[in-house]
Order: structure tokens, then sequence, then C-alpha cells
């Protein structure tokens, strides 16, 4: 495996895969790689002969009170797991290798970034397109792999795709979880352990709406109201929101006739956490 940190590299390295005819595959990350992350390795090393792993935790898509300083960095271990996984190259650049001085552009995806995460936190979405369609730009792939941990993130990225005519395959992963039902993530290392117990609750909270909706309830405010509760009955917990939309539409809905996406954002301690599930 080899680790690359300026631009100019990795596209050499690509270029050289592509005159093999080798089909590339991209897993965008921002390290501190967790089994999640592992999993859309494993999927592209299946899907494709090279794949590229991007480690850049990207400033433009945290908010000025959010934690981009303390963001858990630990490229090491996240060099072992990769190449444990069988990633054939690391892209690390630093910031000023993504954002040189006069950098003054970005990529605005509307309507579906209003909602969910993207009413919470302005300016991530953007953030979010703006640095992924950088490393598509870079790497030029031919699949790239996202987590439907991050729903939004990903239908996102899709309709960036379709929008901008981008060719390639966006490819999205099922949540990885831990053993109690915890959506795997690296703000979980936040958590202390009364509020790694606490945590449960989020995903405890999307089994109860599952049930709820298999014995028939169709009334999304009802549901979104019984998920709250159970989520305000932990006291560690503090809601942002807890929605439901149309899947993948992401529009409004109150009689839930067609697949929706019950998605939750709650912080516990200083970890944001998010989580959601798709009824259907
Ligand atoms: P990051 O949070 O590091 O996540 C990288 C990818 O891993 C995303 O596609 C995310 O959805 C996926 N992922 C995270 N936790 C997961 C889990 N438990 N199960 C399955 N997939 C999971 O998301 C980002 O980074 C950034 O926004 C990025 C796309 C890299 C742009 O900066």
């Amino acid at each position: 495996m080899q680790i690359f940190h300026t631009i100019p590299e990795i596209r050499d390295f690509v270029r050289q895969a592509r005159n093999g005819r080798r089909s590339v595959g991209l897993v965008p990350t921002m390290g501190c790689l967790h089994e999640g992350h592992l999993e859309l390795m494993r999927r592209a090393g299946e899907q494709c002969a090279v794949v590229v792993v991007s480690i850049f935790v990207n400033p433009a898509q945290f908010g000025p009170h959010e934690d981009f300083a303390n963001y858990p960095r630990d490229l090491e271990r996240d060099v072992r797991m990769s190449g444990k996984a069988g990633v054939d190259a690391i892209f690390n650049p630093s910031v000023p290798e993504m954002y040189p001085e006069g950098f003054c552009t970005r990529v605005e995806v509307e309507r579906i970034t209003e909602k969910l995460c993207g009413r919470s936190r302005p300016g991530h979405f953007s953030g979010v397109a703006t640095v992924v369609t950088k490393l598509f730009n870079i790497v030029k792939p031919d699949r790239a792999y996202f987590g439907q941990k991050d729903a939004q993130q990903a239908l996102v990225i899709k309709r960036m795709a379709a929008d901008l005519n981008l060719d390639l395959e966006v490819v999205t992963l099922p949540t990885v979880r831990e053993p109690d039902g915890l959506a795997m993530s690296s703000r979980n290392r936040y958590l202390g352990s009364e509020e790694r117990r606490a945590a449960v609750i989020l995903y405890k909270s999307l089994q109860h709406a599952k049930e709820l909706y298999r014995a028939g309830e169709r009334d999304a405010a009802g549901l979104r109201r019984s998920v709250a509760a159970m989520i305000a009955a932990e006291s560690l917990a503090a809601i942002d929101y807890v929605e439901i939309y149309s899947y993948p539409e992401l529009e409004e809905v109150a009689e839930i006739r067609g697949p929706v996406l019950l998605a939750l954002a709650v912080k516990i301690g200083r970890a944001r956490l998010i989580d959601n599930i798709v009824l259907e």
C-alpha cells in the first residue's frame, strides 16, 4: 500500500492504474477508521481492481463552533487498518494542498440540503459536496463508496453526481453497528462510559419505530412523537432533530404510504450522533 500527500502524486498513481485498464474505487473518509469504513473498502476491493482511500478532515464542512480542531486523528492506525482491508493507496492531503490560498469555489446542492443535518449545520453539505467533487476530480474513480449511516449525505452525493453528469457510480452500503446497535462513528470516541451506555437509545428508538410501523402506524407525526418521547426519557440525550421524510426524495409526509427515512440527530455529552432507518 502506498501513501500520497500531494495531488500530483495520487494523480500519477491513478493514471498508471488506468493505463493498465484497471477500474478504480474511491472511499472518501475523514480517518479515525472503524469497521463501517472498512466495509466500504472491502466492497470497493470486490468491485474494483484498485482501491484508493482518502483521509482528509475537511475544514469546509465544519461550522465555526463545531469539532474540526478536536476531530480525532490517528493516521498510523488508519494506515495499518487500510492495509489489512486491502487498500492500494491512501490519499492524505494537507489543508493547503486541498484549499490553497485564493480558493473561492463551492458546490451547492439545493433543496435536499435544506432539512435534517443541512438545517442544523448550515454550510455543511456545501463543504461536503465541494470536497467530494474535488476528490472525484483528483482520483477520477469508476465507483465511489458511501455509508447509509449518513443517509442524507449519500443522497446529496448521488444527486450531485446525476446533476453534474459525473461519470462514476455512487455506491451506498448499509450502516455497520456495534453489538448493542450503536452505529459506528469516529465521534463515538467522544463518549464517556455513562454516555456510551446512553447512546444506544438512538438505535433502540429506531427499532421501536420499526415495531410501531410494522404494527400499522402510518401517521408520521405520531411516529415522530413516540421516538422523540423515548429519546427524551434518556436524561443524557438532547434531541437535535427527529424527522420523517419520503425516501429518497426527502419530501414532507403526513401519512406514510411509500418508503420514508426516519432520521435522528442527538447530542450526548459533546458528541452529536446521527442515525436513521428506512421504513418501507
Ligand atoms: P466519515 O465520517 O469519515 O465517513 C466516511 C464514510 O464512511 C461515509 O460515507 C460514511 O457514511 C461512512 N460511514 C461512517 N460510519 C459508518 C457506519 N457505521 N456504517 C457504514 N458506513 C459508515 O462522511 C464523511 O467522513 C465525510 O463527510 C466525507 C464524505 C469523507 C467528506 O469529507
